[in-house]
């Protein structure tokens, strides 16, 4: 099958609910979890991508039994020291920084040498990040270039709690560093900025010793030694995400209405949420409940007559780190100049997000003015884009293919979308989506 897709002809008006897929980073710690229990764990609806079946693999590689049956996936740990770390063991984490950084933070009392590799997208990213504060802990590593995979790891026996400060409201960093915690005696001590929390909620719910001091900027978070985990069995809620692109193709499209259920509504996530409220969207949150922690709800979204453009409060960058694709593509559609700043930390994703992201607003007409750290867009309401647009060599990232396709499907113009199977990293049924929202005269006419 041809990895090209092309689109030439915008959505028409939708009312429909959907499920998406459920949430990757849940999904991730709760392989990793699972696998240092003590005993048998279940998940349902484990988002079934490329990223979390390379966390299953991984596991398996260290010695951990797991089998999947129709909707459950059953993870057998055997306890918190129960990792077989075998002479040469290769563990290749593909395109998931989520899983390379985390499991590093498990690794730290390795006593072999475990080589860890990634795609040609992972291997461009820092890892200094994560061997500086794992290496203080006492653990050993060997980096290419210094800062990049593939890099190996030789844990210590003698491991040391470390004070960190985590600066860049990064997740992986800190819940790395929560794991090597873990496997110390004495307390690590953690000042770190605002980030997504399912870490720490699983640590809670699992009474893992883990105590949080919430203050404005940063999370205060201390860790102490880990005897034993719990087993833990999980229905994962749905990924807010991968619920993004669907939110930016009823914003962008004409009086069409969407309910998305079951979505992982963590404070700590819903920053695209608050950011596009503030640009004058209609988005609303039903049956709402709390499930091991996490909040969880339905979204009501309703398309936008009117988009407002913003000058966002870099607060909210971390809680929608992975969804500001979706935003400057709803920013291109907004009448007057949105200014996003502080977001460094895009160039750092799957691909230069930044980058990209001011890329795919030029080729279709839109201006902006970028930085190593901001962007300016300046939108335009009535952008009907009448020409070919072609979107490739963009690292395989995910986030820029399905990005590409809602803009396709509600600005026009003539798109051809390469590397289609980007969409299993972290949403295998992204175009199945589509397609169930698309009117029945519409289906599968133009994917
Ligand atoms: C993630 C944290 C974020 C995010 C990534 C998933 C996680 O990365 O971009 O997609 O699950 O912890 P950073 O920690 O690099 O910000």
């Amino acid at each position: 099958m041809s990895n090209l897709i092309i689109i030439k002809k915008k959505i028409k008006n939708f009312s429909k609910k959907i499920i998406v897929s459920g949430d990757k980073s849940i999904s991730i710690r709760w392989v990793l979890f699972a696998s240092l229990a003590a005993g048998k764990s279940e998940a349902k609806n484990l988002l079934k991508s490329e990223d979390v079946l390379a966390a299953i693999k991984a596991i398996k590689k260290l010695g951990i039994k797991v089998i999947f049956k129709k909707k459950i996936c059953e993870i057998y740990g055997k306890g918190f020291n129960g990792y077989k770390y075998k002479k040469g063991i290769n563990i290749d984490c593909e395109n998931s920084g989520t899983l390379a950084r985390l499991l590093l933070g498990f690794l730290v009392n390795a006593h072999e040498k475990i080589k860890v590799t990634g795609d040609k997208s992972l291997s461009r990213r820092d890892f200094k990040r994560i061997s500086d504060p794992l290496s203080k802990f006492g653990a050993s590593f060997k980096l290419n270039k210094g800062k990049n995979l593939p890099l190996s790891i030789l844990g210590s026996n003698e491991l040391k709690p470390i004070n960190y400060l985590e600066k860049r409201g990064s997740a992986q960093c800190k819940s790395a560093v929560i794991f090597a915690g873990m496997r110390t005696d004495g307390i690590t001590k953690i000042k770190a900025k605002k980030s997504r929390n399912h870490t720490e909620l699983l640590c809670k719910h699992l009474k893992l010793p883990i105590k949080i001091k919430h203050t404005n900027k940063y999370d205060k978070i201390e860790v102490s030694k880990v005897k034993k985990i719990k087993t833990l069995n999980y229905s994962i809620p749905s990924d807010i995400s991968s619920s993004a692109f669907f939110i930016g193709l009823t914003l962008l499209s004409n009086n069409s209405k969407l309910v998305i259920q079951n979505v992982n509504v963590n404070p700590s996530r819903t920053g695209i949420i608050t950011i596009l409220k503030k640009m004058g969207a209609k988005i609303n949150f039903k049956n709402q409940k709390i499930y091991k922690g996490e909040k969880i709800a339905d979204l009501i979204i309703k398309s936008s007559k009117k988009i407002y453009p913003i000058n966002c409060p870099t607060e909210l960058n971390s809680g929608a780190i992975d969804e500001f694709l979706v935003i400057f593509l709803i920013a291109a559609k907004a009448k007057g100049i949105s200014y996003f700043r502080d977001l460094s930390e895009l160039n750092q994703k799957e691909s230069p997000r930044l980058k990209w992201g001011s890329k795919i607003l030029n080729l279709m007409g839109i201006k902006t003015i970028t930085t190593h750290n901001s962007i300016k867009i300046f939108g335009n309401p009535d952008l009907q884009i009448k020409k070919k647009i072609i979107i490739k060599n963009y690292f395989k990232d995910h986030r820029v293919f399905m990005t590409s396709v809602i803009a396709a499907l509600t600005f026009g113009g003539d798109w051809y979308i390469h590397d289609k199977d980007s969409i299993k990293t972290s949403f295998p049924d992204f175009l199945k989506i589509v397609n169930q929202i698309k009117n029945e005269k519409q289906k599968r006419k133009y994917i």
